[in-house]
């Protein structure tokens, strides 16, 4: 039997411009999911017999990293699903993890390839930050080009990405669920119609791009006044973009007292937004009196591990 646990994470900057070529900084979070696979008599996910439609992550993993007997795998997660904190990426990279390492070949570029074929192939057309972000943990900074602290290239087509090891300070941030589902292709499409036509629009995916650079430099120097600013100037232009929500708009507002600054996570529309805070309680306690549901995090935790 091998175990695996990986972590989920949270899009500090660069969500949707990222699919258009500009980079985007991803942080793994302290909450994780633990996968186990053991070879048994037939394949079953968390005790029932796996149904690939029902099972759609794990029936894709098991095409993508397993070629041998029937397994059992199961799975536990303290990561909420549906909440843009990157549960799918966290079940997808613990159980490939796990069927590498049963294998005897687990290694990490492998993983975060693999990880990404899984996710590609279910949710049809996402890109690899969270996958990548799960497999390496501390922060990612996905980019066109290669540059310091490079990991690994992942491509699909003419696409391409790089992902580069960035390093992380201590830092606390309240996640709001809105509580608003919102499913990720169709926010995607949208961005890319408004672009299609739209010359400001593209200007703010350029200005997106630059936040993203200058913010990798204010994480470097754990500078979170400028943090909290560029992170209100992305959500703006996300807005602006046509991916924002008001329930959103609403739990950021109400950060504005006890957080540095804060923003939508993810694909929008809904789902998650984030603020950066030295006062955890007081923004926990602000976002849930204008409706959402917060989870304290911590970022920069540690990838992808093999538990036994
Ligand atoms: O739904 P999430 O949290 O994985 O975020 C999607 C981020 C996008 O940039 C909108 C899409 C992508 O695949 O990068």
């Amino acid at each position: 039997m091998a175990v695996c646990s990986a972590p989920g994470k949270i899009i500090l900057f660069g969500e949707h411009a990222v699919v258009f070529g500009k980079p985007a900084l991803a942080l793994a979070i302290d909450l994780r999911v633990r996968a186990s696979v053991s070879v048994s008599d037939q394949f079953a996910v968390n005790g029932h017999p796996m149904r690939p439609k029902h099972h759609s992550y794990i029936s894709a993993a098991l095409d993508e990293a397993w070629n041998g007997p029937p397994v059992r795998i199961s799975t536990k997660s303290s990561i909420p699903s549906g909440s843009g904190l990157g549960s799918s990426a966290a079940v997808t990279v613990s159980s490939v993890g796990a069927m590498l390492a049963e294998k005897g070949t687990f290694d990490l570029a492998t993983l975060a390839k693999k990880s990404f074929e899984v996710e590609f192939k279910v949710q049809k057309g996402a890109s690899p930050t969270d996958t990548s972000t799960s497999v390496h943990g501390h922060g990612v900074l996905v980019s066109p080009e290669q540059g310091d602290g490079f990991l690994w290239r992942i491509s699909k087509g003419e696409r391409v990405w790089n992902m580069h090891h960035c390093e992380i300070p201590d830092m606390t941030f309240v996640v709001g669920y809105t509580g608003v589902r919102a499913a990720t292709g169709p926010l995607v499409d949208g961005v890319r119609i408004l672009l299609d036509t739209n010359k400001d629009r593209r200007r703010d995916v350029d200005r997106i791009g630059d936040i993203v650079l200058e913010g990798v430099d204010a994480v470097r120097r754990a500078d979170k006044p400028t943090l909290g600013r560029l992170m209100l100037e992305n959500h703006g232009l996300l807005n602006d973009l046509g991916v924002g929500h008001p329930a959103l708009d609403k739990l950021v507002d109400a950060c504005e007292e006890s957080a540095y600054g804060a923003k939508l996570t993810g694909a929008g529309g809904g789902g998650s937004m984030i603020a950066l805070t030295d006062h955890p309680e007081k923004t926990s306690g602000a976002i849930s009196r204008a409706g959402g549901e917060p989870i304290v995090v911590s970022v920069g935790c540690a990838g992808v591990r093999v538990e036994s």
